[in-house]
């Protein structure tokens, strides 16, 4: 039995959740498991409401879950930063769920912007370390509002923290075992002290993955090959920042936020799954935006929990319906309602994949 905690949260964040939540029955009964939902409202509407963005309280609840499902965070009504800092990364801090992975793979059927590419050229994962850097918060004003005004924003990066990134993705590498091939992205040759701590530290893990070819690549550069040449990479190891950057950029190239998803995880603790395309406000409760990304993250968040056999199923449902059924993952250019799509998944599921 699965405790499952729901945070459907804002904008498109509870129509797509439904979809994944529609997904997750129809593979319970299929792959016989059980699970229990324990649903939250954290979100905008809540703190607009109460001021409360992630009470204590609830936060005990989450440590006692087996797996989060998240929606999106962020409310047009809200000043940037508040729900952010105050519910998703409180989350990802408190429960340590130190590694932030986002696969980057296109689907057959599925536009990617890249001419010439297909699915084969586009697969690979970006494992961000998801505590530290520059998202911990630290820094201030001084003489604000002043000529003389001084903003300063702290980045840290701790031995301890990098290291175990970097090992998870060695080990994720190896387990995915495909082209056996870790990259680490950073910018030596400007953070000189950040990235010497961090290519340190991916030097001496490597020593114990013999088996696994290494490679480094800064920053900028890596936008360009991502683009240019997206069948170099199999695994992609990176800071907080940079991993929020380029992981954009990776799901533009995998078909766009209707269809990219990510886990934040703590392997010895409670992970979260979402979506990452945001709530997207001006399409939330119109029924147009895909659900895929959302279904997807409820593949990853299945996948972690140990039923493989159903994540892959969940997998081949979604790949039948980009390769059969949607016409676009755009926002209102599907071809069929956001709910459609996830009758679509489970009718595939429920068919055995024979439809
Ligand atoms: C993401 C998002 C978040 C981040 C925001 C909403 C704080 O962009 O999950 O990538 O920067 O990590
Ligand atoms: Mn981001």
């Amino acid at each position: 039995m699965y405790n499952i905690a729901v945070i459907p949260g804002d904008g498109i964040g509870p129509e797509v959740i439904a979809e994944g939540l529609k997904v997750l029955k129809a593979v319970s009964e299929k792959f016989k498991f059980k699970y229990q939902l324990e649903h939250f409202d954290l979100g905008g509407e809540r703190y607009l409401k109460t001021k409360e963005t992630l009470p204590d309280s609830v936060l005990n609840k989450l440590r006692g879950m087996d797996a989060i499902y998240l929606g999106a965070i962020g409310h047009p009504d809200v000043k940037p930063g508040i729900l952010e800092q105050g519910i998703l990364l409180k989350i990802r801090f408190q429960l340590d769920q130190y590694i932030n992975l986002r696969p980057v793979k296109l689907y057959p059927g599925v536009d990617t912007p890249l001419k010439d590419k297909r699915p084969e050229d586009i697969d690979f994962v970006i494992v961000r370390e998801n505590t530290e850097g520059a998202y911990i918060g630290s820094g201030g004003f001084f003489k604000k509002g002043t000529p003389d005004e001084i903003a300063i924003q702290e980045a840290v990066h701790t031995r301890k923290g990098v290291e175990r990134c970097i090992r998870y993705a060695f080990e994720y590498c190896r387990k995915r075992n495909q082209r056996n091939k870790v990259t680490l992205c950073g910018k030596t040759n400007v953070l000189t002290y950040a990235f010497d701590l961090w290519e340190r530290t991916f030097h001496e893990v490597a020593k114990n993955f013999k088996d696994i070819e290494t490679n480094y690549s800064h920053v900028d550069a890596i936008c360009m090959w991502m683009v240019k040449n997206p069948e170099w990479f199999d695994v992609i190891v990176t800071d907080n920042m940079f991993g929020d950057i380029i992981t954009d950029l990776g799901a533009i190239i995998q078909g766009g936020l209707g269809i990219a998803a990510g886990g934040n995880i703590n392997p010895e603790g409670v992970s979260m799954f979402e979506p990452i395309g945001g709530s997207a406000p001006k399409y939330a409760g119109k029924g147009v935006v895909s659900p895929l990304a959302a279904v997807s993250a409820c593949q990853m968040m299945l996948e972690h929990l140990g039923e493989e056999k159903t994540a892959q199923g969940i997998e081949e449902a979604i790949m039948k319906v980009v390769a059969r059924d949607v016409k676009s993952l755009s926002a209102g250019k599907m071809g069929y309602s956001t709910s459609e799509v996830g009758d679509l998944v489970v009718k595939y599921i429920l068919s055995g994949f024979k439809v």
